[in-house]
């Protein structure tokens, strides 16, 4: 349907609201007192659904009806560059194969050997960070520590890691087509010359296994196949679980109560981050799923091929699921929020993100009890766009 300007008709135009990206929950709570599903127009898309309620947000994450391959779909381009053709935009059956190759990678059994490693990081950063008082959060610890980590696990040289967040930036939250456009070509280079040298000289990383892992067929992941994968791992692995440990930061020292009660009883630091991770988790949208066919969803009709968003942040602050929801309470049973997602493409990397952010926390809180916001530093920069949640930088003082 088309307004009178030719304009695809919307519920509710979320770029209405000037404050949306600082706080959207409010916007996210109307929407759901007047149902789980509904159509909008953000920044960037005319119109797409967005599923706020929690039980159809689950539902939808799980449903097969929705494909991630938006190829072959109604007005998709028909060429897509290799590193958006990674197995988070594919389906089964190139999804279970890809990602059967790298789940192994990340068990919790995998990940907990990575513990003392990830502490001397930790402890690195820090003791560069504590002696100066106060400092960027973000600069000084929650952005390095998981760059670090995925590179090395990875085996992206260490020299490399700057000019690497710049190119990510440039592809996740681009300020212009241009500045997208650029950093795809970029990265692509960049990951292909990467692959190029574990191919030449193998070490003992991720990509070096990837590169000479086959299948149970025999096969071997293809050049772009590699390339998605590298870029995938790569960007998953650091820009989200940079805003678990500033969002979370950010919410204990918005409720001092909470975190006198962490500093009180560390081992509190597990249920910590669950409801760090339901309160104000790194991604704040899942990325689009496409009906295949036409779908009913709390109540509304999907057409085929529509473009959905399932709000992660709406549903994880449904009242219906969790009492109190915008209370933040770190002794709460956060269990189910969907901030890792939910059904075939539920985060390989969680049991990453867990441990890296409750070493982060817990180890900040030891070195720095006195940890409080640097209100000299003025107003915080948001991320933005509605996929990742979370600030720029995250000035602190102790
Ligand atoms: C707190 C940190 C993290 C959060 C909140 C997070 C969140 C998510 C979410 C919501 C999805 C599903 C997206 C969708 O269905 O549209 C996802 C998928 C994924 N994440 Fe994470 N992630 C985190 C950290 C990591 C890390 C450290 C890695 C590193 C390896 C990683 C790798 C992946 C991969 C590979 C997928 C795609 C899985 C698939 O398609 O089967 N993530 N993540």
């Amino acid at each position: 349907m088309s307004d009178a300007s030719g304009r695809a008709e919307v519920d509710v135009d979320l770029r209405g609201f000037a404050d949306f990206t600082a706080n959207p929950y409010p916007y996210y709570e109307k929407l759901r007192a007047a149902g789980p599903v509904h159509t909008v127009r953000t920044e960037e898309f005319e119109r797409v659904w967005l599923v706020v309620g929690y039980d159809e947000a689950r539902a939808t994450l799980a449903d097969p009806r929705f494909a991630k391959d938006w190829r072959g779909l109604p007005g998709a381009p028909a060429e897509s560059d290799p590193i958006f053709l990674n197995m988070l935009e594919l389906d089964a059956p190139h999804h279970t194969r890809l990602r059967k190759l790298v789940a192994r990678e990340f068990t919790a059994r995998r990940v907990e050997a990575l513990r003392p490693r990830v502490q001397q990081i930790t402890d690195e950063l820090l003791d560069a960070m504590v002696p100066a008082g106060r400092a960027d959060l973000v600069e000084a610890l929650a952005f390095p520590l998981p760059m670090t980590v995925i590179c090395e696990l990875i085996g992206v040289p260490d020299l490399d890691r700057g000019a690497f967040r710049r190119l990510s930036r440039g592809v996740i939250t681009p300020a212009s087509p241009e500045q997208e456009f650029e950093a795809v070509r970029a990265m692509n280079e960049y990951l292909r010359e990467l692959i190029e040298d574990k191919r030449c000289s193998p070490g003992e990383d991720l990509m070096s296994a990837l590169v000479r892992t086959r299948d149970e067929e025999g096969d071997g992941l293809s050049p772009d196949e590699l390339v998605g994968m590298a870029f995938l791992l790569l960007v998953a692995g650091h820009e989200t679980t940079v805003n678990l440990i500033a969002n979370g930061v950010r919410a204990l020292l918005d409720h001092p109560g909470q975190l006198a009660a962490l500093l009180d009883d560390p081992e509190l630091i597990g249920g910590a981050v669950e409801e760090m991770l339901r309160y104000d988790g790194p991604v704040e949208n899942a990325t689009f799923r496409y009906p295949r066919e036409q779908v009913e969803i709390g109540q509304r009709v999907i057409p085929a091929g529509a473009p959905v968003l399932v709000s992660l942040a709406g549903a994880d602050r449904d009242r219906g699921r969790y009492p109190e929801p915008d209370t933040f309470d770190i002794r709460r049973d956060a269990q189910g929020h969907l901030a890792f997602g939910h059904g075939v493409h539920f985060c390989v990397g969680a049991p990453l993100a867990r441990l890296e952010g409750r070493i982060a926390i817990r180890t900040l809180l030891e070195r720095c009890p006195s940890l409080a916001p640097d209100a000299a530093a003025g107003e915080l920069d948001w991320i933005p766009g509605m996929l990742m949640r979370g600030v720029r930088g995250l000035p602190v003082r102790w």
